[in-house]
């Protein structure tokens, strides 16, 4: 029986399909190399509503497929399908938690850019937490709590908690210490793709050869309290002018052609324009609804992008369809 006594979930559902959606960094402010190899960072993320799905059903065996989802132009090449996947960790933890065997077949939709600085990977392991937690609900056991899944969610990965609360938050730490943020409006987003992902750890390291090379000490990240005014304000033009990304010199040095796709957003009337976290995919800011479809349209004649999209934010994190 699954999960042991009781009456598990699984028993009597088919499978359980989960909806997360990506994010972008309003303000990625990145400090010091610490000793355990991260940084410290002060992340402002707003969730925005361009979602993957993951479906979780019962199986004989822990397996995962990777689809682009429909309408969605995803180059899914890049994401294992084996146990490095993270979803399939995810359910791994989950199981070793609930002392049951991970016996599930996730099914994996992609929208979000893979390895393009949106946290695609984090919201898939997102959503199979939430999943499989559903899937193996004992409702003779305690629950798994949101809280529980945080802790669980910063074991896989820094930017993993964030896609299960969504909205707006600040991130402190590694980015997993997250203080849920109010948002005074929905900001419309455009979204510029490129072909082929940029590796985290390596946007991370270059951005500290460049600052060894600058000689300068690193300061501590502060929160921008314009950024932090224009969000509650609800003011795009405002917010588009405090958004800021520490590691946008090193994802530019490592793939030159973003600067040309950040500096051609910003010359069509993007309100802010920016690598979005570790690249490549490059974020703009529009006005409004029709800003950004006419922004995009732009973007999208100025071929300097593999894939143009548009999403607006902030959105819930992982939910349960
Ligand atoms: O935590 P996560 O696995 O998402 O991080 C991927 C990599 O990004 C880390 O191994 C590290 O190189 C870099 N990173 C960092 N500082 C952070 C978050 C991530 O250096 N706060």
């Amino acid at each position: 029986a699954w999960g042991g006594p009781g009456v598990p979930y699984a028993r009597w559902v088919t499978s359980v399909t989960v909806r997360v959606p990506a994010k972008v960094n309003l303000q990625l402010g990145v400090g010091p190399l610490r000793d355990d190899g991260y940084h410290d960072l002060v992340n402002v993320f707003c969730a925005v509503s361009l979602f993957d799905e993951v479906t979780a059903a019962p199986a004989d065996d822990l397996a995962v497929t990777v689809q682009a989802a429909p309408d969605a132009q995803v180059a899914i090449g890049g994401v294992p399908v084996d146990g490095d996947n993270l979803a399939v960790r995810a359910a791994r933890l989950v199981a070793d938690r609930l002392g049951v065997r991970p016996l599930v077949s996730l099914a994996i939709r992609k929208a979000i850019p893979v390895a393009g600085g949106m946290a695609g990977g984090s919201a898939d392991a997102a959503a199979a937490l939430v999943a499989c937690a559903r899937l193996w609900d004992d409702p003779a056991a305690p629950k798994l709590d949101l809280d529980a899944l945080l802790a669980l969610g910063a074991e896989l990965g820094s930017d993993v908690p964030f896609a299960l609360l969504g909205g707006v938050a600040v991130g402190l730490g590694r980015g997993e210490r997250l203080t849920p943020v109010p948002a005074g409006g929905t900001f419309h987003w455009v979204f510029a793709t490129a072909d082929g992902g940029l590796s985290t750890p390596a946007v991370y390291a270059e951005c500290d050869r460049l600052r060894a090379a600058q000689g300068e000490e690193t300061p501590w990240p502060a929160e921008s309290p314009e950024l932090m005014a224009a969000l509650a304000a609800g003011d795009a033009r405002a917010l588009g002018a405090a958004l800021t990304n520490d590691l946008q010199p090193a994802a530019i040095m490592l793939r030159p052609s973003l600067r040309r796709t950040v500096d051609t957003g910003r010359d069509l009337g993007a309100l802010g324009a920016l690598v979005s976290g570790s690249g490549p995919t490059c974020a703009f800011l529009a006005a409004d609804e029709q800003h950004a479809a006419d922004l995009a349209a732009a973007l999208a004649a100025a071929d300097v992008a593999a894939s143009v999209v548009r999403a607006h934010g902030p959105v819930p994190g992982a939910t349960i369809l």
